[in-house]
């Protein structure tokens, strides 16, 4: 893992959109796997004053998406990348890779992601965060880890986490969401992992400096060949690499 150490997180997302564009500049139908929450919104901020890119052969696949949402429902993912990325930006709609949480059958909606990415040729550049209990993507800590994307339970650590956008109310959080898988996301050819605040230093060094269990889904990430960890300050502060 190449750790990369920033003084704060508008230093690190600055750096961040700078290799997005420039990975579309390289390659304008790049695929890119893109993350929700707290963490990616300064990069996405960052991405929205550059948006004189173009980005109309560009591909994204959104790590997860809450179960029994619509797209147009103010708590789903889809309405978060609406709102910080994808209106504000020359992708075309149908290039936009979000799981359905709406889906009659959320199995077969779990399979057709799979078949899209695949048909794709897979992702070229997946942006990650960490959850302070070292989950990726809705990975949570278990006995055991699913390799591709599945229907998930939520930990109450990560619904409380997700509350803002339900009025504040944890309980209006889904208890399930589907999630790109383990081997969803380390068949991305790079990876970017972003995290910002101390309270992801513990989950931080876990991933970096722990041993590789399915207790930190994030631990995983060690067997990649191509992982950048981008850290503001904070979040490095427990590692002693
Ligand atoms: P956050 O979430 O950016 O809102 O902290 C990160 C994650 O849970 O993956």
């Amino acid at each position: 893992m190449n750790i990369e150490r920033f003084d704060d997180e508008h230093a690190l997302a600055e750096a961040l959109a700078t290799r997005v564009l420039q990975a579309i500049l390289v390659n304008p139908a790049l695929v890119l796997g893109l993350p929700t929450g707290r963490t990616p919104l300064a990069l996405y901020r960052e991405l929205r004053e550059r948006s004189a890119i173009d980005w109309s052969g560009v591909r994204t696949f959104n790590l997860d998406e809450f179960a029994g949402l619509a797209g147009d429902h103010p708590g789903s993912y889809r309405a978060f990348m609406q709102a910080e990325l994808f209106d504000h930006v020359s992708i075309r709609p149908e290039n936009i890779g979000m799981l359905d949480g709406r889906a009659p059958d959320l199995r077969a909606e779990c399979r057709r992601y799979e078949a899209a990415i695949a048909a794709c040729g897979g992702i070229d550049l997946q942006i990650l965060g960490i959850g302070a209990n070292g989950h990726i993507g809705f990975n949570e800590p278990a006995d055991g880890l699913c390799a591709h994307t599945h229907i998930a339970e939520l930990e109450q650590q990560t619904r409380e986490a997700n509350a803002q956008r339900f009025g504040g109310d944890w309980t209006a959080v889904p208890e399930r969401a589907l999630s790109m898988g383990m081997a969803t996301i380390l068949g991305a050819r790079n990876i970017v992992m972003i995290a910002t605040g101390a309270e992801k230093a513990e989950a931080v060094r876990a991933m970096v400096e722990g041993l590789i269990t399915t207790q930190v889904p994030a631990s995983f990430l060690q067997v990649h060949r191509r992982v950048d960890v981008m850290l503001d300050d904070d979040a490095s502060r427990l590692l002693t690499l």
